[in-house]
């Protein structure tokens, strides 16, 4: 088949939201689905854009990359580049939260609560970075992702509409701290439409193909539709 190249931003990792010069909070994301999800578009011939926050992974040969640590680092990066693209693919772990203050200098134990043992972390909460993209686009096709580990299917559902994605990939927890650097993984890919199409231990490259499948589809109908109207 003879494909239309796209222009694609892919975001992958965790972010990191820092408390102090030598402490941070973030998640076990290890940003390999996204790495793959890059490869496979370059295989395809797109146009990748891919901002990622720190994992292990070296950046891509022959992508542009924006590395970020924060979430709103990651919130700029995706404005600037987002006007430009066809679709956007959300497989980043973003923060939901960040300490309401980062500390200038490193935080000591003798300075915390007084003797009390207790240490107070206050925390505000980040931008919706997806969502936000969803309610300016002109013509993007935004898919989304939901790690869930309770009731998957509904949540994913509920992520999808109120984020107003076009699709969610979900992926389900496994074991304690599954999917995450796991070669395979279980959940769905979840239409706007409603269709829902379920995997089982996929293998990462396996899922990244169904993805992009996925918004090469959408991005083809949009096309149809706006070139309708
Ligand atoms: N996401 C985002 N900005 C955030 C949090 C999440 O853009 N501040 C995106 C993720 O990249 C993912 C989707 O939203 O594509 C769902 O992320 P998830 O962590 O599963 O959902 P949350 O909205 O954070 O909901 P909850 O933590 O309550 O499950």
């Amino acid at each position: 088949m003879r494909r239309h190249p796209l222009r694609l931003l892919i975001t992958a990792g965790p972010t990191r939201e820092p408390i102090d010069p030598v402490r941070f909070l973030s998640n076990y994301s290890t940003g390999v689905l996204g790495h793959t999800l890059v490869a496979e578009a370059q295989r395809r011939g797109h146009a990748v854009l891919f901002i990622t926050g720190p994992t292990g992974s070296p950046p891509p040969r022959g992508v542009k990359t924006v590395a970020v640590e924060t979430a709103l680092q990651m919130q700029a990066a995706l404005e600037r580049a987002f006007p430009a693209v066809d679709a956007v693919i959300m497989a980043a772990a973003v923060a939901d939260f960040r300490p309401a203050r980062a500390a200038a200098q490193k935080i000591k134990r003798s300075g915390v609560a007084g003797g009390l043992k207790l240490w107070r972390l206050e925390l505000v909460e980040n931008p919706d970075l997806v969502a936000g993209l969803a309610t300016r686009r002109t013509r993007q096709v935004i898919m989304g992702f939901a790690l869930e580990t309770s009731r998957a299917l509904a949540n994913a559902r509920a992520k999808l509409r109120t984020k107003q994605l076009d699709a969610i990939v979900l992926t389900q927890m496994r074991g304690p701290r599954a999917p995450f650097g796991d070669t395979t993984v279980d959940g769905a890919i979840v239409k706007s439409s409603g269709a829902v199409q379920p995997f089982r231990r996929l293998a990462k490259p396996a899922l990244a193909r169904r993805i992009l499948d996925t918004v090469e589809r959408l991005v083809a109908q949009r096309g149809k539709t706006s070139s309708a109207a």
